[in-house]
């Protein structure tokens, strides 16, 4: 990775020569991850809800795949199920009064196949019941399933009403059917992606300045004023975040782990941050590695098996993608890209998770950090197409410099492209460490040129 800085000495250094000056920084462009601007708020809005009313228009065919004729949500003010954060406008700011939506696979006459009543009054109640009526339903799916919890939204309060005001006639008819909750909330539209591109560029360029002599110095910055200093650049950006960052120094063990905060950052110290950014309704997930140059040293002084332990790291997750088929088990991924490791003689974990409007979003997992021998219930789900995933897990490697075996996490998102290619990384995998110079090191490279 290039930081920040860089770009700008290209900058000063060149600037007499403007031709010259031109290509440097196309060059330098090509590897720098640039901060984005979001765009005023109202033009969110809009672009967020031309995303939403695409999601919505495709209900009727994730209702048909599961073969089911109706799905229906109800929540009252702050009672919301958890699908209506993924049906709202964009000026929504929660569900008010009694918010109940209805949707259809196969409307017919002159019924639409996308309901929404927000009501106080037994008014709705009639409504609903006169539009079931109208239609041959013989299942209505709601979202009562009692293990995955994007399909567990309907409050229980709300599930009595339901019983009570639709009557007996329908009782019979109404189902859980977790997988249209989960594909629905999953699944990505491509307008998405741009946007998703940028925002992933986005927590690169935050993590290469933090990772960097602007933001630490040596002896002096803690982990935790990394961590802070990256949730002030995210609220300076007008971004936000669904999880608190989390910077570490690996010293061997796994950085969760890590029990002695803050700790103050070191020369030569190997750093990790797990980082995400949250702009309009999506969410990233990324885990990167730094290191910590020592007065003198330059980017080709970092030790080699450090090097050796990130590739080792980046080879992990190819396999991980290499074996992302849709309609695979989130297990079964699991269990061919551990057995791929053996063979190649890797050790480590995976822990992927799918991701967009949620950071741990909807979709079957491969593996969680304490379960590698298969994930109950959501790893015995299909890998569903057009969604994105969060490719994240670690690598050991010995490590001769440090005479220890040490672990070199990593995490990178991923989207779906097409049935031939498969997924494809949102913005990039870091094959390189991100740099921390030292002043000292700084002096010594200009005076190297
Ligand atoms: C909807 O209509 C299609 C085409 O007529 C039919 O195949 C399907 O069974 C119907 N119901 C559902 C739930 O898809
Ligand atoms: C953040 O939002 C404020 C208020 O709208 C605006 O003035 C500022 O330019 C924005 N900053 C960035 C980096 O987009
Ligand atoms: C490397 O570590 C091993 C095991 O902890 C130890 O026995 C050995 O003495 C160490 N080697 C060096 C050169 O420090």
């Amino acid at each position: 990775m290039f930081m920040m800085l860089q770009s700008i000495q290209v900058k000063v250094i060149c600037l007499p020569l403007f031709l010259l000056c031109v290509a440097a920084q196309l060059s330098v462009a090509n590897k720098a991850p640039q901060y984005h601007h979001l765009p005023p708020l109202r033009e969110q809005a809009a672009i967020q809800d031309a995303w939403r009313d695409e999601r919505i228009s495709n209900i009727p065919h994730i209702l048909q795949k599961y073969g089911v004729d109706a799905w229906l949500m109800s929540q009252r003010e702050y009672a919301e199920d958890t699908v209506f954060w993924s049906l709202k406008d964009a000026t929504q700011f929660s569900a008010r009064r009694r918010t109940t939506q209805l949707f259809l696979a196969n409307a017919t006459g002159s019924t639409r196949s996308a309901y929404s009543w927000i009501d106080n009054t037994p008014e709705l109640w009639s409504n609903l019941r006169e539009i079931l009526e109208s239609q041959n339903l013989a299942t209505i799916a709601v979202n009562v399933d009692s293990e995955v919890s994007f399909s567990s939204g309907m409050h229980y309060g709300e599930l009595g009403q339901i019983i009570e005001k639709l009557g007996e006639k329908w009782m019979d008819s109404l189902v859980s059917v977790p997988m249209i909750a989960v594909e629905y909330i999953g699944t990505m539209v491509k307008d998405r992606l741009p946007w998703y591109r940028k925002f992933q560029e986005t927590a690169w360029a935050i993590i290469s300045e933090g990772f960097s002599e602007r933001v630490i110095t040596p002896g002096a910055t803690t982990t935790e004023d990394v961590e802070w200093w990256m949730r002030e650049k995210i609220q300076q950006l007008n971004y936000t975040t669904w999880f608190m960052p989390s910077v570490s120094i690996l010293s061997g063990g796994f950085p969760f782990e890590a029990s002695t905060k803050p700790n103050t950052i070191q020369f030569g110290d190997v750093l990790h941050v797990d980082f995400g950014v949250t702009a309009m309704g999506l969410n990233t997930d990324t885990q990167h590695l730094g290191y910590v140059l020592r007065p003198g040293e330059t980017e080709k002084d970092i030790p080699q098996g450090l090097v050796d332990g990130l590739k080792n790291a980046n080879r992990v997750q190819d396999i991980v993608v290499s074996n992302m088929k849709a309609g695979l088990l989130g297990n079964d991924i699991l269990k061919k890209s551990l057995q791929d490791m053996e063979n190649e003689g890797i050790t480590g974990k995976i822990y992927c998770h799918p991701i967009g409007d949620w950071g741990h979003s909807a979709g079957t997992l491969f593996g969680m950090t304490n379960l590698q021998n298969g994930v109950p219930i959501l790893g015995d789900l299909p890998l569903l197409d057009h969604t994105y995933y969060s490719i994240e897990l670690y690598a050991e490697y010995f490590v001769p410099e440090r005479n220890a075996t040490m672990i070199f996490p990593l995490e990178e998102d991923v989207y779906w492209v097409d049935e031939r290619t498969g997924w494809d990384w949102v913005y990039g995998q870091q094959k390189q460490f991100h740099f921390v110079k030292s002043p000292a090191s700084n002096i010594f490279r200009i005076q190297g040129r």
